[in-house]
Parts: C-alpha cells; sequence; structure tokens
C-alpha cells in the first residue's frame, strides 16, 4: 500500500541541548555536514513518502528555510564554477514536498500530530519524532510501511531499552507475531520500571491510520501533563489492532550531546572524506 505523507513533529523547545538550542532549532545541529532534520527526510523519500508535513513553532524558520530555494546561494556558487556544490544545493531544495504547520502551544506530541489532520485528510499516515536517527540498511519507515500494508494496522518502532530507561519511553505489552513482529496489547507511558509491561520502548516512528485523530481528541493529558501520542494509540486500541516493529540497526538519540556526539562520530567514520583522519585522531586520543 503507498503511504503518502509524513509528518515530522519539529516544535519541541530542545531542552536537553541547552544552550546550543537556545537561539536555533535542535532539528537544525548538524550531523557530520547535514542538518539532523535532513536525515529524517531523506528516510521518509526512502520508504516511498512524497509529502512531508512539518509541525514547527516559534523560532523554527531556519529549518523552514533550509528545504527553500536558495538563488543567491546558487548564484555565488553558479558565478564561482563550483558545478558539485550548485548540484548539491539543488538536490536539497527539490528533495521533498514540503509544508509547515505551526504549533501554537507546545501541549505534546498527541496534541501535534492533531495539528497535521486538515493536511493528512482521511488516510493512513506516517510520524517521525526527528531526535531518533535510524542507521539501518534499509529505512525504518519502510519496513513499517510494509507491516502496515501486511495487517491493514498501525505500527509502532520499538527498541529493546535497559530497565532504569523505561521511564524515557512508550513501553508495550507484545505478544510474539513472527521475527521482531509483536502484537501490541496495550502500552503506557514512560512507565517506572516496576510498572513496565516489557523492556520494548517506542522509538520516534509510527505508522498511524486517520482515526488515531478522533482519539487525540479525547485523551486526557497525561505523563508531563501532555496530550501523548502513546495514550491516543492506548485508546484506539478498544477498536483497532496495533503492531510494533523491533528496529534492525542503531539507533541514535541526538536530542542529547551524548547521542548526538555518538552519531556524528558513527556517521563520520562512514564517509571516505573523512574516515581516515578520524580514525587517526581517535587512536591517538
Ligand atoms: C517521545 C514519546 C515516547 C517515545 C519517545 C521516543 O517521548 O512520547 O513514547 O518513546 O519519544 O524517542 P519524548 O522523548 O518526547 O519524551
Amino acid at each position: 500500500m503507498k503511504i503518502r505523507k509524513a509528518v515530522i513533529i519539529a516544535a519541541g523547545y530542545g531542552t536537553r541541548f541547552l544552550p546550543a538550542t537556545r537561539s536555533q532549532p535542535k532539528e537544525m545541529l548538524p550531523l557530520v555536514d547535514r542538518p539532523i532534520i535532513q536525515y529524517n527526510v531523506e528516510e521518509a523519500i526512502n520508504s516511498g513518502i512524497e509529502q512531508v508535513i512539518f509541525v514547527t513553532a516559534r523560532g523554527k524558520h531556519t529549518m523552514e528555510d533550509y528545504f527553500d530555494d536558495c538563488f543567491e546561494l546558487e548564484q555565488v556558487l553558479e558565478r564561482k564554477g563550483d558545478e558539485e556544490r550548485l548540484q548539491q544545493m539543488r538536490e536539497v531544495s527539490r528533495m521533498a514536498d514540503v509544508c509547515y504547520i505551526r504549533q501554537k502551544k507546545q501541549l505534546g506530541i498527541g496534541h501535534a500530530i492533531l495539528t497535521a489532520k486538515d493536511i493528512i485528510g482521511n488516510e493512513p499516515f506516517a510520524v517521525m519524532l526527528p531526535d531518533d536517527i535510524i542507521d539501518s540498511k534499509v529505512p525504518t519507515l519502510k519496513s513499517m510501511i510494509d507491516i502496515y500494508s501486511k495487517y491493514g494496522a498501525g505500527v509502532v518502532a520499538v527498541e529493546r531499552v535497559s530497565k532504569e530507561d523505561t521511564r524515557k519511553y512508550g513501553v508495550i505489552e507484545p505478544k510474539d507475531v513472527s521475527q521482531g513482529v509483536y502484537e501490541v496489547l496495550s502500552l503506557v507511558e514512560k512507565p517506572e520500571p516496576e510498572k513496565a509491561p516489557s523492556r520494548l520502548g517506542i522509538v520516534g516512528r509510527y505508522m498511524l491510520t486517520p482515526e488515531i485523530f478522533e482519539a487525540i481528541k479525547i485523551t486526557p493529558p497525561g505523563a508531563g501533563n501532555e496530550i501523548q501520542i502513546t495514550d491516543a494509540m492506548q485508546i484506539l486500541l478498544k477498536t483497532q489492532k496495533l503492531y510494533a516493529y523491533e528496529l534492525e540497526g542503531l539507533r541514535y538519540d541526538t536530542g542529547s550531546p551524548l547521542g548526538w556526539l555518538k552519531a556524528n562520530i558513527a556517521f563520520a567514520l562512514k564517509r571516505d572524506d573523512i574516515r581516515l583522519g578520524l580514525q587517526d585522531y581517535l587512536d591517538r586520543l
């Protein structure tokens, strides 16, 4: 089944990365030489998504400009005869059909998704939380779209987390279906370790059905006093099945300095033009 639209939630303050995020969006911090948000858009496009809907907020305009044409810069590169960079810059603005919605108040991920209701309409769609960058052979969203097509029900990505860390994630109660695929029997946002139904924590990738919007509307504020997508999915479980996909590859939480540094090193070591120099430096540290 063709999934055409992805919502990228990019309205958060990035408090875990202060002061770097005091006056710039966390999504624009670089991973090697591209902003974090570009990796998300590439994952979406490589999964067959045609339109990317960003939910943004105040202070995020550099992200909006990023995917736009940059006429002055292109002119300068053209004059210099730097054909390679010129092509790279053109590719960024042609990468995806994008649109932006502003979430005026940061009332939670569920609320942010609800702001995209009119643009999504009545079709299934993907949601991405851009802090989570996943390095995998097959794009995670693509694997999830395949599961959606097979079962005709929503899908969340999960990863095994440590017992202590369940309080940082939405956590599912799983029932084995096949290798790496579970049916979700229940789910809870940020449980204390002793109350967690498993150690399978939700990672920032979702395949949702349009019925989620009605569920979000009746979801009361939950953990952190925010309208949580996890709680809305729990409500929808009464009428629809939900599946979980245990992701393959490595996930980096780039919303924290440590996760961001790890991702930078891992992605830089994959680059032919940087690997040897970086490896040599790391060996000498
Ligand atoms: C959000 C979701 C949570 C999920 C996590 C993944 O939490 O609410 O269910 O496990 O993203 O990164 P946040 O990190 O915004 O607190």
